[in-house]
């Protein structure tokens, strides 16, 4: 694992953003995997300034969100098909056709899952995967738990992401209980994978991540058995990790 220490929030987005940034100009055609929450907000504002600066073409990329609550159709304003658009796709020249989020609505969600990683196994696996972390550790919304669960699943949301969540809803019993996600061996497949963390909320997670020993209970520490991770997080989320 590579860390790149951010001074803040602005320079983890732009460095995070650069990395992207590099991805798309190297290789037009490619896969990306993405992340929605706050964390990769203004990653995204970078990467539409440079769109806008004519430094970068989309048109050719097509795209994998990591997860989708479910339940919750794509026009919701909480949904994350919705805050795709909304941060990214509407700003930028990405055909939306080439654009997937997990359908909150799926009916048979154990073959629509399956699709799911036969679709991004198909498009060639993610050239670089954006991930988050929860407070909790988790990527995506694989929760803590027994066993790293490979293929895109349906999970049990956690308490802890459900109160973490609850800050963009109006109400805590309005945040969904479940949601579909990428499984770990999905994320795992990626050629890639480019870790953003700000805030000293982050510091127990990232250093779990990054030096604790590989457990599901926190299911991020996995990232340190794949082979090209980068990780961009900024001096409170690295509060816990040894100066290097
Ligand atoms: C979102 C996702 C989650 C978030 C994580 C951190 O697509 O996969 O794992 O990355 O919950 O969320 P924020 O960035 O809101 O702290």
């Amino acid at each position: 694992m590579r860390i790149l220490r951010a001074k803040d929030y602005d320079d983890m987005s732009r460095k995070a953003a650069n990395i992207i940034a590099a991805q798309v100009q190297l290789k037009p055609d490619c896969v990306l995997g993405l992340a929605t929450g706050s964390t990769p907000i203004g990653t995204y504002k970078n990467l539409v300034a440079a769109y806008e600066a004519g430094d970068l073409d989309f048109s050719e990329v097509k795209s994998y969100n990591l997860d989708e609550y479910r339940g919750l159709p794509g026009d919701h304003d909480q949904s994350y098909r919705y805050f795709m658009n909304v941060n990214l796709f509407d700003h930028v020249n990405i055909d939306k056709a080439n654009t997937h989020v997990p359908d909150g609505l799926m009916e048979d969600y154990e073959a629509a899952c399956a699709e799911y990683d036969a679709a991004v196994a198909a498009a060639g696996h993610q050239d670089l995967q954006l991930l988050g972390i929860g407070n909790n550790g988790h990527i995506g919304f694989n929760e803590p738990c027994d066993s790293f669960i490979k293929g895109t699943h349906c999970v049990d949301l956690t308490e802890s992401t459900i109160q973490a969540n609850s800050r963009l809803f109006d109400s805590i019993d309005d945040v969904p209980r479940q949601a579909y996600t990428m499984g770990i061996g999905t994320i795992m497949g990626a050629k890639m994978i480019l870790v953003i963390a700000n805030g000293d909320a982050k510091a127990q997670a990232v250093h779990d991540m990054c030096y604790g020993p590989v457990v599901p209970s926190c299911p991020a520490s996995i990232l340190q058995l794949h082979p090209n991770v980068v990780v961009v997080a900024d001096e409170a989320a690295l509060a816990l990790c040894p100066a290097e």
